[in-house]
C-alpha cells in the first residue's frame, strides 16, 4: 500500500516513516524542509535499508500539491504531520500558523478527493483539552478554548476533518491527540532537530547536559502537584510512531466502518518536570544544572492520558519507558555535537 506522509522528515514524521517501512508499506514523503534537514532521509535509509520517495513540496503551494496528487492516484493513506508547532511563535505569527496548519489542511483534503476512499491520520494534540477538570484525561473531556493560535489550529483542524466527513466525503479519518513525545530512534540515526533555543523540555535538558546551554529553567515549582512542578505524560516517539501504523491498519480493516474517531496517545503516567530531570540524570549518569524560575504563561498544571480507548479499540499500549526515551534522547544529543 502506498502511504503519503506529509512532514515525513520532521521529528514524529520521520519515526513514523521508519515504522511504516518496517511493515513494508510503500512510503512517499512530502516535506518543505522548513524545520528539518534532508539528511533525515539518509538516517531513515540507514535504519530501514529502504529509501522512500521524497518530494520537496510546501503544502501551502496549491498548484504544486495539485500536480503531485494528479501524478499519484494510487495513494491509499495519508498521515498528515506537516505543520508548525511552537506555541510561543504562534502568538507572534498567528497568520503563518493559520495558513500552514489550517489553510493547507483544507488544500490537502480537497486533493484527497482525487483518491479512491483514502484513509487519513491527523496529528492532533492534548492541548485541545487545556487544563482538564478530571485526570487522567479521557477523549470525551470537553475541548476548551485554546490559549494559543497553535492550540486553536489543532481544534479547528479536527472540526474541519469532521465537517468534511459529515458532508459525505469519501474519507475515513482518525485524529491522534498526542501527549508529550520525546526521545529518538534507539540507533540515534534520527531524532528531534530543534532550530535555535529548544522550547520543549527534553531537548533543552539534553542540550544543557551537553553544555550547549548553561542551565535549565524549570518553569515554576508552586503548582499544586507533589513537587510543585507541572505534570505531563511523556511518550517515546517510537511508541507514538507505531500507533500511527496501527491506526491506519484499523481504518483499512474491512469491517471497520467508523468514519471518524479520536484517540489519546500517551502512556497514561504523569511525570513532573523534576522527575524528568532526575531520571535523565540517573539513566545517563550525569548532571543537568537547573534552577527554578517563574511559571511559563499558558502552561497547564497537569495533563496525562486515559489510555483505555486506544488500548481497547486499537489494541495499542506504549511499550517503552520514560527512562528508555531519556536514554535515547541523550544518545541522539551526543551525536549532534
Ligand atoms: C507544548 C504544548 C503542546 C504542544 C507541544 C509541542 C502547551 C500547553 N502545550 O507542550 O500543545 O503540542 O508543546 O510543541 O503549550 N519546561 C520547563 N523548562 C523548559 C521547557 C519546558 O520547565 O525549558 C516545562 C513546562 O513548563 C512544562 C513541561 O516542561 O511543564 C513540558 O513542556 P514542553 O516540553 O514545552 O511541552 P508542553 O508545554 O507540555
Amino acid at each position: 500500500m502506498k502511504i503519503l506522509v506529509t512532514g515525513g522528515l520532521g521529528f514524529i514524521g520521520s519515526h513514523t516513516v521508519v515504522a511504516l517501512l518496517e511493515k513494508d508499506y510503500e512510503v512517499i514523503i512530502i516535506d518543505n524542509l522548513s524545520n528539518t534537514s534532508i539528511d533525515v532521509l539518509e538516517g531513515i535509509t540507514r535504519i530501514t535499508g529502504k529509501t522512500p520517495e521524497f518530494h520537496q513540496i510546501d503544502i501551502r503551494n496549491k498548484s504544486a500539491l495539485s500536480r503531485f496528487f494528479d501524478e499519484q492516484p494510487d495513494i491509499e493513506g495519508i498521515i498528515h504531520f506537516a505543520a508548525f508547532k511552537a506555541v510561543g511563535e504562534s502568538v507572534e505569527k498567528p497568520l503563518d500558523y493559520y495558513e500552514n496548519n489550517v489553510a493547507a489542511l483544507v488544500y490537502l483534503l480537497k486533493e484527497s478527493c482525487k483518491l479512491n476512499q483514502p484513509k487519513f491520520i491527523f496529528s492532533s494534540s492534548c492541548t485541545v483539552y487545556g487544563q482538564a477538570e478530571k485526570l487522567p484525561i479521557t477523549e470525551d473531556a470537553p475541548v476548551q478554548k485554546a490559549n494559543s493560535p497553535y492550540g486553536n489550529t489543532k481544534q479547528i483542524d479536527e472540526e474541519i476533518i469532521q465537517d468534511f466527513i459529515n458532508s459525505g466525503a469519501n474519507l475515513q479519518a482518525i485524529s491522534l491527540r498526542y501527549f508529550n513525545p520525546i526521545g529518538a530512534h534507539p540507533t540515534a540515526l534520527i531524532g528531534e532537530l530543534p532550530i535555535g533555543v529548544p522550547q520543549n523540555l527534553v531537548p533543552f535538558v539534553a542540550q544543557t547536559a551537553a553544555r550547549k546551554r548553561e542551565v535549565l529553567s524549570v518553569f515554576g515549582d508552586d503548582y499544586p502537584t507533589e513537587d510543585g512542578t507541572c505534570i505531563r505524560d511523556y511518550i517515546h516517539v517510537m511508541d507514538l510512531a507505531e500507533v500511527h501504523v496501527i491506526a491506519l491498519e484499523k481504518l483499512i480493516e474491512k469491517d471497520y466502518s467508523k468514519p471518524y474517531d479520536v484517540f489519546n496517545v500517551g502512556t497514561g503516567k504523569g511525570n513532573s518536570v523534576l522527575d524528568v530531570v532526575k531520571t535523565f540524570e540517573k539513566v545517563n549518569n550525569l548532571k543537568v544544572p537547573h534552577k527554578i524560575v517563574d511559571r511559563r504563561p499558558g502552561d497547564v498544571t497537569a495533563a496525562y492520558a486515559d489510555t483505555t480507548k486506544v488500548e481497547s479499540v486499537l489494541g495499542w499500549k506504549a511499550q517503552r519507558t520514560m527512562a528508555d526515551a531519556l536514554k535515547d534522547a541523550w544518545r541522539w544529543e551526543q551525536k549532534q555535537q
